[in-house]
Formats: structure tokens, C-alpha cells, sequence
């Protein structure tokens, strides 16, 4: 072994043994004095580990850790091309504008367009549509799933709808067969943010695998993180090219970092009025990003990704016992479901109050964040009502009535693989607590 090989190995050893003495101090939970977490990252020495292993590389860019975990990936979920970006918000923002490229001709969408898509959802899942000059149909979803049924979206198809993109929200997957052959009989693009919805099946197949373009984001709160980052999913080699010159400032190049010459016609070709054989590295056929994620991150992704099919598991395994101890509350509570054919790696447990329940959201919240207990909204609620969008160019068919009540009666509590069973009976006693003493209705 080398000098520098041989003292890797000793810095890496140190970084467990730092790991270990951090374990050594943690003490057992206390319920009300300990924070319940709704999401966090979970991680053992493996993380710090290949972290610390990526910066004695100082490489910093894209690199080996990139290259496996996007390989690595793309494997666990059966799909051709794997693009990491620097978060899931770059990665509808790539993934959308891929399908603005004149590459693709007629298909392309042109601002005026419109992509159906939700309002009760995460902004960033709309924005692209908007900043692209597209413009954004909502439609309602069910209380309960959270997600639009076919006959809502297919309501919504007119002369000018080029896609649908919307999300899989807190892991469930929208009816995705079904929705892509609609798509397909509608000659209609398919994006899914599956940005929630990691590991979630769909009539046994991953989501994110059925759309002609899907996301991911690693921030914390989700299945798997890198701090920051993200990644496009797609089965289409040519909407793998379009998607990586936007992600790399817009160029028509393809070579990895550090390769020349991938095409074989570096110095060969004719673009725009360029003189001929301009060098392709330097030719830019898209109105671009940066959109790149460093190999520290990947290398942290690469620890996660070992570790997937357990958070999957610990998920599922989480939200069931929620679901059994909150189903007593059902006179009161909409409870967290999904489509028949959905097996969901849930994101959070989602939870309505009925709008005739003698309880309101806030009585539950409050219960709940005194006990220490973590709760979120359903991110934005009606987006339409928020300050950005008040004279953005929309359309909304049907009635917004489900996605109101969500602004109002809806919010989630965690499933993540870091609660433990005593955290989550110390959830479903404040529930039992704050509902049990209501008196009924009259
Ligand atoms: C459905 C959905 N899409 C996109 C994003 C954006 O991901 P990021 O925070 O990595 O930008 C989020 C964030 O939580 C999300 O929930």
C-alpha cells in the first residue's frame, strides 16, 4: 500500500470511530421532551465516510461517486438515463424545459401551450411550466390520495394541452398506467415529479419510470439525501441529450468531463452561423443552466442508496402503524390512502379534519407541536392563493373545493425511517388524547 493509500485508510477509521462516539452519547427518547421529527436524515459512519473519502479526492465536480450512484440508481429503478442536478426543484425546471427544444419539432411545447398539473402540491412543480411561458391547468384532487382522478384530468384536455406533469404527492402514485396511456392517446408529454414518491410502485413498476421525464430531489426530508440535490429520469435517449446540454449551460456537446470528442465530429460540423467546424464543446443549442451537483454530494448519495430498501421498508412499516392507530379516529379524520394498483413509499402520513368534525386543524397542530411533535401543511395548499401567482396565466376546470379544503383542514406528520415505535405511540397518544375527550357532535 501507498503512503497516501495507508493514510486514507487511517483518516477513514477515525471518521468511524467519530461516528461511534457521537452513537455513544445518544440517550433513550422522552416522550414530550424530545423532538418528534416529520423527516431528517438517517445515516450511520458509511456517509461521513465516503464524504471525507470524496474530498481526499479533491476532484470536487462531477466525478466517480457521480457516476456510480447515477449508475446505481438508474439500476434499482429499471430506467435508461439517471442525470443528477443540484436539487429536485433544477430537475422539474430541466425536465420541463427538455421539452421546449427545438429538437423536437412539432412536439415541442411553445409558450401558450397548456400542462395540466395541480394547485394542492410543492410550487416548484408548477413553476417550470409557468417560467417557460406555458400555461398551467389545475385541476382538483380527491381528499384522501391527494392526487386527480383520470375523468379530472381527461376534462381538462383541450386544443392546446401538450403535457400533463404533476406529482406524486407524499408518495402516492396517481393512477400511472392508466394516465400514460391517455397521455399516449392524447399525444400528450408525461412528466412525474416522483420527488416524494422514491421506491413507490405502480402496478408492481417504479414510479418515475413511466413518464416520458421524471424527478427526484435529495434534499433531507426526502427518501434519500445529499443535502442538496437532485436528478432527471428518462427511457429516451434523445430527451437524455436535451436534458444534460440544459443542465450543462445549454450545450450541444455531450462528452463527459474531461472526454473530447464523444461524437467522433468535434471539429466537423455546421451550427447555426457559426463558421464551419466551430468546436462542438463550445456550440450552445439550448438557452441553459449549471445545474450540476458536486461528487461530495454523490458520495453521500452513494451511502444512501445502500441503504433504500430499508427506509423503503422502515416507511411502509411506519405509516401501517399509524394508519392502524389512527383509524379509530375515522368519524373525524380523513385518513391517508392510495389507488388500488399504488404501493406508496410514503413520504408523510396526510391527515384531513373533516370540515363537519367539533375539532379543528389548529386544536390538532397545536396538541401536537406542544407534545414536540413535528407538523407540516400540505406545502401550499391552493397555490392560486399564494402572493406569486395572483396574475399568473392559468386555467382551472371544475372546482378547486377539494384543494381549498387542504388550505384549510390538511397536514402531515413523519413516516421517516428515523421514528422509532416509542415516538410513534407517543403520536397516536396525543391523537387519542385531543380526539377522545371531544364531546360528540350535536
Ligand atoms: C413534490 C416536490 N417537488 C419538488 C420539490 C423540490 O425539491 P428540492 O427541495 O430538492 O428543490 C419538492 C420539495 O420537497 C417536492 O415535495
Amino acid at each position: 500500500m501507498t503512503t497516501k493509500s495507508a493514510l486514507r485508510q487511517d483518516v477513514l477509521a477515525k471518521v468511524r470511530a467519530f461516528h461511534a462516539a457521537g452513537q455513544a452519547e445518544r440517550t433513550a427518547f422522552r416522550p414530550g421532551q424530545d423532538p418528534v421529527h416529520y423527516a431528517g436524515r438517517v445515516h450511520d459512519a458509511d456517509e461521513l465516510m465516503t464524504l471525507v473519502d470524496s474530498s481526499l479526492d479533491f476532484w470536487l465536480t462531477a466525478g466517480r461517486f457521480t457516476e456510480e450512484f447515477e449508475t446505481g440508481l438508474a439500476d434499482f429503478l429499471g430506467i435508461e438515463t439517471l442525470l443528477t442536478v443540484n436539487s429536485g426543484s433544477s430537475a422539474n425546471l430541466v425536465a420541463f424545459s427538455t421539452l421546449t427544444s427545438p429538437k423536437l419539432g412539432e412536439r415541442r411545447i411553445r409558450p401558450g401551450d397548456e400542462v395540466i398539473t395541480v394547485a394542492a402540491g410543492f410550487p416548484t412543480t408548477v413553476n417550470p411550466i409557468i417560467q417557460n411561458g406555458a400555461v398551467p391547468v389545475f385541476v382538483d384532487v380527491q381528499l384522501g390520495t391527494y392526487t386527480p382522478t383520470l375523468d379530472a384530468i381527461q376534462a381538462a384536455i383541450g386544443p392546446k394541452t401538450k403535457a400533463v406533469m404533476m406529482a406524486h404527492t407524499m408518495g402516492v402514485p396517481f393512477e400511472l398506467r392508466e394516465l400514460r396511456d391517455l397521455c399516449d392517446r392524447h399525444h400528450l408529454w408525461l412528466i412525474e415529479d416522483n420527488c416524494d414518491a422514491l421506491g413507490s410502485r405502480y402496478d408492481g413498476q417504479y414510479t418515475g419510470t413511466f413518464g416520458h421525464l421524471a424527478t427526484l430531489s435529495f434534499y433531507p426530508a426526502h427518501h434519500i439525501t445529499m443535502g442538496e440535490g437532485g436528478a432527471v429520469l428518462t427511457n429516451f435517449d434523445e430527451l437524455a441529450r436535451i436534458a444534460r446540454s440544459f443542465r450543462d449551460w445549454g450545450r450541444d456537446c455531450y462528452c463527459s468531463g474531461g472526454e473530447n470528442n464523444t461524437c467522433g465530429k468535434r471539429f466537423s460540423q455546421q451550427f447555426g452561423t457559426l463558421p464551419h467546424g466551430y468546436d462542438h464543446k463550445y456550440v450552445y443549442s439550448h438557452i441553459g443552466y449549471n445545474l450540476k451537483i458536486t461528487d461530495m454530494q454523490a458520495a453521500v448519495g452513494c451511502a444512501q442508496l445502500r441503504k433504500l430498501p430499508r427506509f423503503i421498508d422502515d416507511r411502509q412499516r411506519n405509516h401501517a402503524r399509524l394508519a392502524a392507530g389512527l383509524a379509530r379516529h375515522a368519524d373525524k379524520l380523513i385518513l391517508h390512502t392510495a389507488p388500488p394498483k399504488a404501493d406508496p413509499s410514503w413520504f408523510g402520513y396526510v391527515i384531513t379534519v373533516r370540515p363537519d368534525s367539533t375539532v379543528t386543524r389548529a386544536d390538532l397542530v397545536g396538541a401536537l407541536e406542544a407534545a414536540r411533535i413535528e407538523t407540516r401543511n400540505l406545502f401550499c395548499g391552493n397555490l392560486l392563493r399564494h402572493p406569486a401567482y395572483q396574475n399568473i396565466s392559468h386555467r382551472v376546470v371544475g372546482t378547486l373545493d377539494n384543494t381549498d379544503i387542504i388550505t384549510t383542514n390538511t397536514f402531515f406528520i413523519g413516516v421517516y425511517p428515523g421514528l422509532s415505535d416509542p415516538m410513534i405511540d407517543h403520536i397516536l397518544a396525543v391523537f387519542d388524547g385531543v380526539l377522545q375527550s371531544l364531546k360528540p357532535k350535536t
